[in-house]
């Protein structure tokens, strides 16, 4: 599978032939100037919840694209409000079958609200089941024994996992996660954007790498091939 990486906690993944485009944030984010949100495709717009950093450009995305946006169900009003007719809510617990596979919603430790205010539902992770691959991506949250689940549902190609700290998992604990999730390929994600979870990236890949486990942090707008 296609991985590209927008920077923050946005990156898309090409599952048969579709693009599913996950928390859309580039116009906030210094370190993704480079990043045309006006260029970004998408067939799906998955959001794991409604903070800033999340939904920032989904709006736009969803309105040029015609993409399917796929959230938690209250925030289908806040999208609806703003012309993003093409939603498909779901909630934690769910799984529902699309067109490049499955989508299950997985529980997620984090708080959600809307930049507006507006309730912004619990947050979520993905499970993406596919027949050329499946993958997690946990969405901002704390360790969580839940996680163990997955493995239960699906055999992870990678997981995709927050490793700045502060808001979310660090390092050391998404490398734990890893190992809940039994994957040996992670994609970093939401370290860096702010003060707040800077990083050095060789410990973080070297506390994963203790565990056997392969970090890969791509560079902003840069694709890799997952297999
Ligand atoms: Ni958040
Ligand atoms: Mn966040």
């Amino acid at each position: 599978m296609k991985l590209q990486f927008f920077g923050h906690a946005c990156f898309s993944v090409t599952v048969n032939q579709k693009i599913l485009l996950f928390d859309p944030f580039v116009t906030y984010n210094p370190l993704a100037a480079q990043i045309s949100v006006d260029a970004m495709e998408a067939d799906y717009i998955l959001i794991s919840h409604g903070h800033q950093d999340h939904v920032a450009d989904a709006v736009a995305v969803a309105k040029r694209t015609g993409a399917t946006v796929i959230c938690a169900f209250e925030l289908m009003g806040w999208f609806n409000a703003q012309g993003v007719d093409n939603v498909h809510p779901m909630n934690v617990g769910g799984s529902k079958a699309f067109d490049f596979g499955a989508v299950k919603c997985v529980v997620a430790h984090h708080s959600s609200v809307l930049p507006d205010g507006t309730y912004g539902a619990n947050p979520m992770g993905f499970l993406i089941t596919s027949e050329h691959g499946n993958f997690y991506y946990s969405g901002d949250t704390a360790l969580t024994l839940d996680m163990q689940l997955i493995p239960r549902w699906s055999n992870l190609n990678f997981a995709v996992l927050p490793i700045g700290d502060n808001f979310t998992m660090g390092a050391a604990d998404a490398a734990v996660a890893a190992q809940f999730v039994q994957t040996k390929t992670v994609v970093g994600v939401h370290y860096d954007t702010f003060g707040y979870i800077t990083i050095n990236k060789d410990d973080a890949k070297n506390t994963f790498a203790a565990k056997g486990i392969e970090l890969l942090l791509p560079d902003i707008g840069q694709s890799i091939e997952i297999s």
